[in-house]
């Protein structure tokens, strides 16, 4: 990855809001990469349910209203039926509302992940929205088919820590060409 001399990304500084109306702003004063940690749920009901078939994603890269659709379609989960009993389904949205991007007590960088999502969409892919993009478009795109990453969704194949929410620069490592 590019780097500049001081180790300082550039991307860290400002991070790009989508408008609905397509606007695009910079805004300034993001914290340091190493700030990039994001809350987890506490407890393994959610590590074991939701971060056994890839990374358990920290509920701050998605606003709420994504997580309340995503736990009210379990039975077509990305093409998998991912049902859950009813008292696991809502101990796990709590969670995930606790902890996402709007909530009221979100760090500065999810109230910008919130604020770059349209308020009538409800995306159900991290790897889609206009933040990952934004932060994600250095790395060429054939990185993401090399064997051991296979997918963006993929996001512990090079944030090392992703599955306890740590997304800081100096904890990614990018798997080498197969
Ligand atoms: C049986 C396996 C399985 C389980 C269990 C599972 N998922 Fe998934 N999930 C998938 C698949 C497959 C995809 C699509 C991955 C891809 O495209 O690479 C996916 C994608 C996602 C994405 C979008 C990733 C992106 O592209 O940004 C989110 C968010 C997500 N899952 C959350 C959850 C949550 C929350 C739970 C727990 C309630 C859960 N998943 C449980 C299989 C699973
Ligand atoms: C191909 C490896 C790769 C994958 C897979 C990947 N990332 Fe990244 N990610 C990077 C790189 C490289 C950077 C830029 C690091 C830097 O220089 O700050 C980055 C930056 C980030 C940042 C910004 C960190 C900061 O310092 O502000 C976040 C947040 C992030 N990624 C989240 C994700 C999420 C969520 C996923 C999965 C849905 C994911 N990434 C998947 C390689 C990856």
């Amino acid at each position: 990855m590019e780097r500049t001399g001081s180790g300082i990304n550039w991307k860290n500084l400002a991070l790009l809001t989508l408008g609905v109306a397509g606007t695009l702003f910079w805004i300034a004063q993001a914290p340091a990469s190493d700030d990039a940690v994001f809350p987890m749920p506490s407890g393994r009901l959610y590590a074991a349910e939701c971060g056994g078939c890839h990374t358990a994603y920290a509920p701050g890269f998605l606003p709420a209203r994504s997580w309340r659709r995503m736990m009210n379609e379990l039975a077509d989960h990305f093409g998998e039926d991912v049902s859950l009993p009813e008292p696991e389904r809502l101990a796990i949205l709590k969670d995930l509302e606790l902890l996402a991007a709007d909530n009221p007590q979100a760090s500065q960088r999810m109230r910008r992940i919130a604020a770059s999502i349209p308020a009538n969409a409800a995306p159900q892919r991290i790897s889609e929205t206009a933040f990952f993009r934004f932060m994600h478009d250095e790395v060429p795109n054939h990185f993401w088919r090399r064997k051991k990453i296979g997918s963006k969704a993929n996001c512990g194949a090079c944030h090392i820590r992703a599955d306890q929410g740590r997304y800081g620069e100096r904890e990614v490592r990018i798997p080498p060409a197969d």
